[in-house]
């Protein structure tokens, strides 16, 4: 809901907003299950679509989708309407547009191997140090090539030709173990039979579609129903990575703005940072610093803000603490670490106070005009004014067919990449092969005597000159190269 400009979450003696122009300086919303972090996050999500600002959710329960249906009157709404003030609160729809990977519960979302490169493909596979390594190597093969990685064919088929070409091009690229190959290669292979290779492909989504409002000037609401992608923690989690890096490579810088352009929610975000290699979460807490002054907004939702790293904990301004159970040694721990991340209230406890918070209650510090983080209150969740339920399955179809994007997405196209490339080198290759083997068996007719005196052969063998060739050609059929960005995604040609 929104008050004087400010979007309103909650009320402690007074309102407690978050300032349009420091939501831009990233949040946390934590709780154990239950508390009512979800209800925080369509409350934030709708006071976002009030003032014009765009954001992103993933859905994993499904109850998200309710943002598109309006909330049903309830005693205890009317009462906070009264007893708050909430003079302009209304039980009303908001302005969704549903995505889904794998294309059931909204449009399809899809990515190129290229676009997504080869860092998050790593983590994506799981892969280790040296095999992540030599993957990036044949991304180089790839982008220098001008080989386009756009689906898991291409992909493999450039593995393919670097595993059979492997001892040729490491005199350029360093090494190249065939071992290495295979094992990445076995890694694609599950990857695809976990059934990620839908999300690789065109037509690849343009994050651009993101940032839009409605006719009425509303934030559109984009919600990833996520309830199956849940099931591979990786793949939504570098989906979600995928996402913000895009976004980062794409937009302009814009400095401080008196509202965000758009704003992510990251749910479950204790899964983003499962098992990351340093490296990536330093990348990472780079992306979430320097996107601020993109205009771009970050909220993570978890149980518990030790699921972050405090790198990224540290750059996260709007803090919403829903109430933490502290029943274990370990549950203590965290609770105090809660209850240290805020700037105290002298009229409470807030280590205390954390444990004791009721459904929809919560501790909220926000930053001021100036950037300062606010004393701590104890505040009553507004609620939100759509539902709290899922969206029924009918309302949610009505709602895909009536969206611009049913038709620019729904379509999967399969332009001319690495896999038909390579298919015409690989039977050139062959054809050339053929023909050395039956010039061989020719040779044989020659006489022992004669053969033993031939010179050393200093010409190259057709084998090796089609492998020159294989590589010139691709450079020049395509003609241009590839360049990455921060986390090696694709940029474009030059
Ligand atoms: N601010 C609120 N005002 C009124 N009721 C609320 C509020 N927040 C939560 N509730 C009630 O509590 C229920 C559970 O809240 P919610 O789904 O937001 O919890 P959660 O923390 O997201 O749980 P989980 O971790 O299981 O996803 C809601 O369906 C709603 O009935
Ligand atoms: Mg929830």
């Amino acid at each position: 809901m929104i008050k004087d400009n400010k979007i309103w979450i909650g009320q402690a003696d007074e309102p407690v907003f978050i300032l349009p122009k420091m939501a831009n300086r990233h949040g946390l919303i934590t709780g154990a299950t239950g508390t009512g972090k979800t209800v925080t996050l369509k409350t934030l999500a709708e006071g976002f679509s009030e003032i014009g600002v765009p954001t992103f959710l993933a859905d994993i329960k499904g109850d998200v989708s309710g943002l598109a249906a309006a909330g049903k009157e309830s005693s205890l709404i009317e009462e906070r309407k009264v007893a708050f003030g909430m003079d302009s609160f209304e039980y009303q729809a908001f302005p969704t547009t549903f995505w889904d990977i794998y294309g059931e519960g909204g449009h399809p979302v899809r990515t190129t191997v290229s676009e997504m490169g080869p860092l998050l493909l790593s983590k994506l596979m799981g892969l280790n140090e040296t095999q992540s390594s030599v993957l990036t190597i044949i991304f180089k093969i790839a982008d220098e090539n001008g080989l386009l990685l756009l689906d898991i064919k291409d992909l493999k088929a450039i593995l393919d030709y670097v595993y059979s070409h492997n001892k040729k091009l490491e005199a350029e690229y360093g090494l190249l173990s065939s071992s290495t190959i295979s094992a990445i290669t076995r890694n694609v292979l599950a990857l695809e039979q976990e059934g990620a290779d839908v999300f690789f492909g065109e037509t690849a989504l343009d994050l651009t579609d993101w940032l839009r409002v409605d006719a009425s000037g509303k934030g559109m609401i984009n919600i990833l129903h996520a309830v199956k992608l849940f099931h591979s923690p990786s793949l939504y989690a570098t989906f979600l990575l995928w996402m913000l890096t895009e976004l980062f490579e794409t937009l302009p810088e814009v400095g401080d703005m008196e509202k965000p352009k758009m704003v992510f929610f990251f749910d479950e975000a204790h899964l983003l940072f499962k098992d990351m290699p340093k490296a990536l979460v330093d990348k990472i807490e780079l992306v979430v610093k320097l996107i601020r002054s993109k205009g771009i907004g970050v909220y993570f939702i978890t149980q518990n803000p030790q699921d972050i790293p405090n790198e990224i904990l540290s750059q996260l301004g709007n803090r919403i603490q829903h109430a933490l159970r502290a029943y274990t040694p370990s549950e203590q721990k965290a609770v105090k670490a809660a209850a240290q991340s805020f700037r105290a209230n002298e009229n409470f406890d807030t280590e205390k106070v954390i444990t004791e918070l009721g459904t929809g209650e919560a501790l909220i510090s926000t930053l001021d005009e100036k950037g300062v983080p606010s004393v701590v209150q104890q505040a009553i969740v507004i609620a939100c004014q759509s539902s709290f339920n899922e969206l029924p399955a009918s309302e949610r179809s009505a709602i895909i067919a009536a969206s611009p994007f049913a038709s620019k997405y729904s379509n999967q196209v399969d332009r001319e990449s690495a896999y038909e490339i390579l298919m015409v080198r690989k039977q050139t290759e062959l054809a050339e092969q053929e023909a050395t083997a039956l010039a061989e068996a020719r040779a044989k007719e020659v006489s022992v005597k004669e053969k033993a005196a031939k010179p050393k052969r200093t010409k190259k063998t057709a084998m090796e000159k089609s492998v020159d060739t294989a590589l010139t050609t691709i450079g020049r059929e395509v003609g241009k190269s590839i360049t990455r960005g921060v986390l090696g995604m694709f940029k474009g040609f030059k």
